[in-house]
């Protein structure tokens, strides 16, 4: 385990830390996420599981108030309850049921959240607006250090040297367990399907937990985490770590402002081969006339 400095194209180098051969955030401590294996799981814990940028904070914040039953969860943010970022101590303080996250491996994690049947739920999102994301994640959060353009940035990232390493291999380990362990109570969640109608998807979750509320709870959730709201709402809760970081922009196709041609090629390429065999179909473009945040979309 050690911190180390991985370098650009251009020589700007990204500080990470690396534990057992898989990278993460350099401020994480080596021995909580070394103790991840033997997490206690409490029977009524769910958790949401994503590549980092993906939607995570989104789904948590809906998780909250579906499994409170209420609009009216507390402003927290989700690191409270990030398995590889606190203690189990420290989680423990929180009462049932919790919502925890993480962007580990499934292997990184305690085996007995079967045993226990902890629901999770992971989020997927297309892997070039997750780039652009990732980059200004790593460019304003100060301990990672960097200071590099996106174009030197890009290779890099699809050559998995940042934390939680390649998307395309994270997300292909994860869909793996998914398909040979269909008895595992996973559901896979897409981010633009949230932002092209987040009234179903919100629905989709509550059957998935075994909840049953009326449309129209569904539909005060769908307004209450819109980006906009969502932002005004919990933008602030880190300040410390600059504004909004993670509110930035919220959109589907942002990518198209930063990837050359190129770049753009390359990740399609390394997609193709990386994610061969995969169900998974990532959306790159979402026609605006199809986004809704309402239970007219279909649901
Ligand atoms: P952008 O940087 O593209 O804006 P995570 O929570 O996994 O760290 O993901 C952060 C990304 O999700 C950021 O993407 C952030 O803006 C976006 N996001 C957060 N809340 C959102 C919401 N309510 N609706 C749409 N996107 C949201």
């Amino acid at each position: 385990m050690s911190l180390k400095h991985v370098t650009d194209e251009a020589g700007d180098s990204l500080m990470l830390l690396e534990v057992d051969g898989f990278l993460f955030a350099p401020d994480l401590s080596a021995d909580v996420v070394k103790g991840l294996g033997q997490f206690p799981f409490r029977d009524d814990d769910v958790m949401v599981c994503s590549y980092p940028k993906s939607g995570c904070h989104w789904v948590w914040e809906i998780l909250r108030m579906l499994q409170e039953g209420t609009l009216d969860v507390a402003v927290q943010e989700k690191e409270d309850l990030m398995m590889e970022w606190k203690t189990p101590e420290f989680m423990d303080k929180f009462p049932s049921p919790r919502v925890l996250n993480t962007h580990v491996l499934l292997r990184h994690l305690n085996p007995e959240l079967f045993e226990k049947k902890i629901k999770i739920i992971m989020v997927v999102r297309n892997p070039k607006d997750v780039a652009v994301s990732f980059y200004h994640h790593h460019k304003k959060l100060v301990e990672y250090e960097y200071n590099g353009q996106f174009t030197n940035y890009v290779p890099n990232y699809l050559d998995g040297k940042v934390d939680s390493g390649c998307v395309f291999d994270y997300t292909r380990d994860w869909e793996k367990e998914i398909d040979e362990h269909p008895e595992h109570p996973i559901l896979l969640l897409c981010y633009e399907d949230m932002k092209e109608n987040l009234f179903r998807e919100v629905k989709k979750i509550a059957n998935f937990l075994g909840k049953s509320f009326e449309d129209v709870f569904y539909q005060k959730i769908a307004d209450k985490c819109t980006f906009s709201k969502m932002r005004d709402r919990k933008g602030a809760v880190h300040t410390e770590w600059g504004d909004n970081i993670f509110y930035r922009k919220g959109e589907v196709g942002d990518w198209k402002n930063w990837f050359t041609v190129a770049h753009s090629e390359m990740c399609d390429r390394i997609c193709e081969e990386k994610m061969s065999g995969s169900k998974i179909i990532f959306r790159y473009t979402l026609d605006n006339n199809t986004e809704t945040n309402n239970n007219d979309g279909g649901s």
